[in-house]
């Protein structure tokens, strides 16, 4: 455990490299292959998801009428190059609206019904190891939380 304690959801940016504000999400280990976490960070409600091992955060609001869109179920495409030939890809990286049903890409937050003018914000993820962490200056805290140096972290980029 590195000297006490950091923060969980806390702005770690370094001001003097100009760099995105940052924020830690959560342990990688709570947030398995195939689930989901959905955090509170700078005012905003974000939905972390982990798709056979890659992360992808989206914001938990639905361009339709504002649902709570990472709260809905995660499918993956039924496609058929002849009729009654289907074969199921991308199994987890579609999700769908829990209010009315509207599908969203989670590798790119794009609906599937028009993703040229319809989306949710998607932020960059990254997974950092808790010595890095607990190197970063930390200029504000929400919550507090126990960085390990032997632990792996989800940290988020939002402008
Ligand atoms: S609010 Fe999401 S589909 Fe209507």
């Amino acid at each position: 455990m590195i000297g006490g304690v950091v923060a969980l959801f806390t702005l770690y940016s370094s001001l003097c490299t100009n760099i995105m504000p940052k924020y830690v999400a959560g342990l990688i280990k709570d947030i398995p292959s195939g689930t989901r976490k959905i955090v509170e960070l700078a005012e905003r409600s974000i939905g972390i998801f982990n798709v056979d091992g890659v992360f992808y955060a989206l914001r938990n609001l639905c361009p339709h009428q504002g649902g709570p869109l990472c709260q809905g179920r995660q499918t993956g495409f039924l496609e058929a190059e002849t009729p009654g030939d289907f074969v199921y890809t991308r199994h987890g990286e579609m999700l769908r609206c829990p209010w009315h049903g509207w599908q969203f890409d989670i590798t790119t937050g794009r609906a599937w019904i028009d993703p040229e003018r319809i989306r949710t914000r998607k932020y960059s993820v990254s997974v950092e190891s808790g010595e890095g962490l607990a190197a970063e200056d930390i200029p504000s805290a929400a919550e507090t939380y126990d960085v390990s140096i032997d632990q792996q972290y989800v940290v988020i980029d939002i402008p």
